[in-house]
């Protein structure tokens, strides 16, 4: 059940190009799963709310359960909520959305991650873990600086493989161009992706020639994160066939990628999903 709450900046650091928020925030850690994500409400009011991933959940030993997201500084809102400083506070509903749905068994799973995007892929990678799956991750980015948590990739993963657009760092290229081999070195039954959208269409279409589960992390706009705007619609089809219209933040984020229609999906990163 999501709570609405005033969260308290207790931690700000700086991540390559992105800032890390720390946030106390009561009850929010409680029913959280991962793939979830909370919506905050940024600036004094005119710039509207953003949904934020959930990076991480830990304990502090004086505020209880704590949340991790990562913020790029990017455009008016993201240049404010990474401004934040420690003891600010920022209303946030979550957590919110559906999660990734856990394999019942102990199988090998690949974890792919573009951007900031990744962000969304720690927490699952704990959770496979304690249920006894080999994980592998693929991280990508278009430089070094926007890349998320390589190192905690490698203490989460038993195989790392890293891709950036201008090979500062890792192989030179995208996550598609490497994700053939990757699926077939990792072994995986299942794939879970969180990027653009040319990436999530790049996972769903590998994994359907290669039989395998995949679940992607849908990221159209959320402005409110709670089904009220309607900004969010993704291209689906039921079990059926039947084409239809849903909700990213309700019935996503994460999501089976034979579910969506991704021939009525955009084609380049970061573009708006059309509705
Ligand atoms: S973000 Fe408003 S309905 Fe989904």
């Amino acid at each position: 059940m999501p709570v609405h709450v005033d969260a308290e900046v207790i931690a700000t650091r700086r991540a390559g190009a992105y800032r890390v928020l720390s946030l106390a925030a009561p009850g929010v850690a409680d029913g959280f799963r991962p793939g979830m994500f909370v919506a905050v409400t940024v600036g004094t009011g005119s710039l509207g709310r953003r949904s934020l991933w959930i990076h991480r959940v830990r304990e502090s030993g004086t505020h209880g359960a704590c949340l991790d997201v990562v913020v790029e500084p990017r455009g008016q809102g993201g240049t404010w909520l990474a401004g934040r400083r420690l003891g600010d506070r920022v209303p946030l509903t979550g957590p919110l959305g559906r999660p990734f749905a856990l394999p019942r068994e102990p199988v090998a799973c690949l974890l792919v991650g573009e951007g900031v995007a990744a962000a969304s892929l720690f927490t699952l990678a704990e959770r496979l873990r304690e249920r006894a799956c080999p994980v592998t991750m693929l991280v990508a980015a278009d430089d070094e600086a926007h890349l998320v948590s390589t190192l905690e990739a490698r203490r989460l993963a038993r195989a790392v493989t890293v891709a950036t657009a201008d090979g500062s760092v890792g192989t030179r290229g995208s996550a598609e161009g490497v994700l053939g081999a990757v699926l077939t070195s990792s072994g995986a039954q299942v794939t879970y992706a969180a990027g653009s959208p040319a990436l999530l269409r790049a996972v769903a279409e590998a994994a359907r020639v290669r039989e395998l589960s995949a679940q992607v992390a849908l990221a159209p706009p959320m402005p409110c994160g709670t089904g009220l705007c309607g900004a969010c619609l993704v291209p689906v089809q039921d079990s059926v066939g039947a084409a239809h219209w849903v909700r990213a933040c309700v019935e996503g984020p994460a999501m089976r990628a034979d579910r969506v229609r991704w021939d009525a999906a955009p084609q380049a990163g970061g573009a708006p999903w059309p509705h």
